[in-house]
């Protein structure tokens, strides 16, 4: 049974495929589905929700809110206000954590959408959390308690890593580095297989060869003692293949592209979230 959340009623607001993947780590953490529902007002998101997941759902965002102390809003951001919004007063106001995973919505503008001072939650996901591969950042408003933290922290561990922001203002870089992050693996990935493809290897070898070097380069750096910089040296012989194409990278200004790349995307959190 996940820590935190053993006997809480989680209602999940929006039920589309971020949802269904914390949901999804929920049950294989061992919540009982009685304990978990799903509200959206499509009807295909909420069979698909249903079907995948055996979870009960409802197409009425009240009656969700209404049985749930934690409600977890997975709406797009723009509609989270909205959403809010539509609530009876009573909802809004009443005592239960809120968890937004709405990239760039704020935790005060969280608040003000709920009106009074709500015990609040505010996450930046992965989409590798689809695969219960996710890294997740979490950051608590004010009013939040230590047992909202730990209900947080459990519901990210089941759909990969997490990690407590020591200030909302760090959810910005790191929209920039892990939110955004996937996008840029996945045009390694491309790159990658395409200039295996290029030296002769059939695509489906290319793209295997390609996807479990990435998979495999990662396991090692999060299992190995050394650095990535010492991991790279390792394989670096003098005058070996390696450093040949590792001198490429560095004429291209590989390491200067990624650098403006996590700058860009930080930037851009950060505007939007004004
Ligand atoms: N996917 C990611 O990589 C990622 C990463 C970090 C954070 N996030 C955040 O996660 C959130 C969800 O993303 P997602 O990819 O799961 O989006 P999604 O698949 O579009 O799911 C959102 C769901 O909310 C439903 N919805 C719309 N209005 C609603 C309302 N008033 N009440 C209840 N449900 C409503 C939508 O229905 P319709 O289909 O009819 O619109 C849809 O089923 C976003 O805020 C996003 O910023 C996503």
């Amino acid at each position: 049974m996940s820590e935190g959340l053993a006997e809480q009623k989680i209602g999940f607001l929006g039920c589309g495929a971020m949802a269904r993947a914390l949901c999804g780590g929920l049950v294989a953490g061992g919540v009982p589905k009685a304990h978990l529902r799903g509200s959206d007002p499509n009807p295909s998101q909420r069979e698909n929700f249903a079907d995948s997941l055996g979870i009960e759902t409802t197409g009425d965002n009240e009656v969700l809110v209404a049985s749930s102390d934690i409600v977890v809003l997975c709406t797009k951001p723009g509609l989270v206000a909205e959403a809010i919004g539509a609530l009876p007063e009573t909802l809004r106001t009443e005592p239960r954590l809120w968890i937004s995973i709405a990239a760039g919505i704020r935790l005060s503008a969280l608040e003000q959408s709920l009106g009074t001072p709500s015990r609040i939650i505010r996450v930046m996901p992965n989409t590798p959390a689809l695969v219960g591969q996710g890294a997740s950042v979490f950051c608590p408003n004010a009013s939040a308690n230590e047992s909202d933290r730990a209900a947080a922290e459990s519901l990210l561990a089941w759909v990969g890593t997490t990690w407590e922001a020591p200030n909302e203002e760090m959810l910005d870089a790191v929209t920039g580095l892990s939110g955004s992050g996937p996008a840029y693996v996945f045009l390694f990935l491309e790159a990658l297989a395409e200039a295996g493809q290029k030296q002769g290897l059939p695509r489906e070898a290319a793209d295997a060869l390609a996807f479990q070097t990435v998979l495999g380069a990662a396991r090692l750096a999060i299992e190995s003692e050394l650095s990535p910089a010492e991991l790279r040296a390792q394989v670096s012989s003098p005058g070996g293949t390696t450093v040949a194409g590792l001198a490429e990278l560095d004429r291209a200004g590989f390491r200067d592209a990624v650098d403006r790349a996590v700058t860009a995307a930080t930037h851009r959190s950060r505007e939007l979230g004004e």
